[in-house]
């Protein structure tokens, strides 16, 4: 009998964690959670193991600090790095998680030369370049999850505003995991009718601009760390994509080469997501104004993939 897929999740703190214990409660897979801290990883992954006979699942979760116990993983999500903190820009997070990606990817990748990686650590499409740079995998395998996170915080402040189940609200937010994010009110849609006929434009812009502020809002709240149950569901979700081969379009950030009119850049768009990770962008039609944002969104990252191209050097 074949086994179950092997999940990586690198990374034992909160969106890792998470990740973990969603993974275990589908019972499909069998989860390994790396962390470079001694215990951590054992411990969260001996508790999740315990909720099995509760919860009703049988998944077997390994806890390591070592990359042995990876090999054959056909997906990693790679969530090791600092937090941003209250008042910390994404952007400062660069070079130290650079360094922890780099080595992460290169461990991985010798281990499971198949693996689809799914990256979280911000800043986040300068991450997805560095695991390029490093990995020299096919860039249908380097993915980055931010796209469907923004999406769903715009889904759910939809689904509030208009008293609706958020599973019927869809959004899509393209662009840089930045402030410079590109949320699309016209590909946004609840059961089929357009946001816009449903609520005000001062409504509308007060969403858009709530999405876009989204993970600063949540860091402002905890005080000391930042989301992640929404960050895990969406990291879990484009996995369950993947694994189902369910060729969903999902925003994620991936190499453009050309579409958009973008060219070499790792920024947010419609990806077809199945077996072979990002199997094609989608083009959406595009506005003058829409595709405008996505280049300065585009932009934005650009400059930051140069700054780490030159701490890396
Ligand atoms: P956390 O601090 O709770 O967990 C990070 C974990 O990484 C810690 O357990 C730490 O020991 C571990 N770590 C550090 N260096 C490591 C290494 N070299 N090898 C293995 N493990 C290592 O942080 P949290 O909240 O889990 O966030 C993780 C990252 O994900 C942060 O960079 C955060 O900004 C980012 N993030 C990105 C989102 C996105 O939409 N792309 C959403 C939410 C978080
Ligand atoms: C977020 O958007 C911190 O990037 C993370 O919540």
């Amino acid at each position: 009998m074949m086994g179950r897929p092997k999940i990586t999740v690198v990374g034992a703190g909160n969106v890792g964690g998470t990740t973990a214990q969603r993974l275990a409660e589908k019972d499909a897979y069998d989860v390994v959670l790396v962390d470079i801290v001694e215990g951590v990883p054992q411990g969260k992954a001996l508790d999740i193991s315990q909720a099995g006979p509760v919860c009703g699942y049988s998944t077997r979760v390994v806890g390591t600090n070592s990359y042995d116990e990876t090999a054959g993983s056909s997906v990693a999500v790679i969530t090791s790095g600092i937090p941003r903190r209250p008042g910390m820009s994404r952007d400062e997070l660069l070079a130290t998680n650079a360094k922890i990606v780099k080595s992460v990817v290169t461990e991985l990748v010798s281990r499971s030369p198949e693996i689809i990686l799914i990256l979280v650590t911000n800043p986040l499409d300068a991450m997805v370049h560095v695991a390029r740079r490093v990995s020299g995998l096919p860039k249908s395998r380097i993915i980055g999850m931010a796209g469907v996170l923004d999406s769903a915080r715009m889904r759910s402040f939809i689904a509030a505003e208009l008293n609706v189940p958020g599973p019927e609200v869809q959004a899509m937010v393209l662009g840089g995991h930045g402030d410079k994010m590109v949320p699309l009110p016209r590909y946004t849609t609840v059961k089929g009718k357009p946001v816009s006929e449903l609520m005000s434009k001062e409504k509308l812009d007060a969403i858009i601009k709530r999405t876009c502020d989204g993970g600063a809002e949540i860091v402002g709240l905890l005080k000391s760390g930042s989301a992640f149950y929404a960050p895990s569901a969406s990291a879990v979700d484009m996995i369950e994509a993947i694994h189902k081969d369910q060729k969903r379009v999902l925003p994620c950030a991936v190499l453009c080469d050309g579409e958009y009119g973008l060219n070499n850049v790792v920024v947010g768009v419609p990806v077809k997501i199945g077996r072979g990770g990002a199997e094609q962008i989608m083009e959406y039609e595009l506005t003058v104004d829409e595709r405008a944002s996505l280049e300065a969104s585009a932009n934005a990252v650009r400059e930051l993939c140069a700054t780490v191209d030159r701490l890396m050097a």
